[in-house]
């Protein structure tokens, strides 16, 4: 028979359930935290890739004559490989030049051929590919017949802030494609 003073081991037994059951939920839960975290600093590399693109500031638009001759500037960044991340280094360079209606545009030095860094001869007018003589013209199209190129120098998105400052969206694109495609 089970009288009153049996059934107060059977409460504390239920009890003792219950507090074994919220210390297991309250566990599990605060195992999430550092899963979470964990989660959060292996998709940080992804996170930080897709700022990857975005506008640096190039020069100011007083560092680039208004004679139509291409001039060229480093880019400097902040650069993040898989784990890292290196601070305000060079990622490339671009040619910067002013068009006769005062427009700026931007080409990649890279040669799209095998990306090599082309030079532009003022006195010839036209960039050379030291590599394999790939000629390109001030507009960066193609300026020889037997260039091994297969595109012109790519192109880049130019934005002038204030009225003073150049704005360059740097982009590489994959070498030996005759197509811009770019490098992620
Ligand atoms: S890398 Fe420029 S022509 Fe080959």
């Amino acid at each position: 028979m089970t009288g009153p003073r049996d059934s107060k081991p059977l409460a504390l037994g239920r009890r003792g359930f219950i507090q074994k059951l919220f210390a297991g939920i309250i566990g599990a839960v605060l195992g999430l935290i550092p899963a979470g975290v964990g989660v959060t600093f292996l998709l940080d590399p992804l996170r930080r890739k897709a700022a990857a693109g975005s506008a640096v500031r190039v020069a100011s638009l007083d560092a680039l004559p208004d004679d139509g001759v291409p001039r060229k500037f480093p880019v400097i960044a902040d650069r993040t490989d898989a784990w890292n991340k290196f601070p305000q280094v060079p990622i490339g360079a671009v040619y910067l030049r002013r068009t006769p209606d005062q427009k700026v545009t931007a080409l990649n030095s890279a040669c799209p051929h095998a990306g090599c860094f082309v030079e532009f001869k003022p006195g010839d007018g036209r960039f050379l590919c030291p590599c394999h003589d790939s000629l390109f013209a001030v507009d960066g199209n193609i300026a020889n017949a037997s260039s091994p190129a297969g595109r012109p120098l790519d192109t880049l998105e130019v934005e002038v802030r204030n009225n003073k400052e150049i704005w360059v969206k740097f982009q590489n694109y994959e070498a030996g494609k005759s197509k811009k495609i770019p490098v992620t």
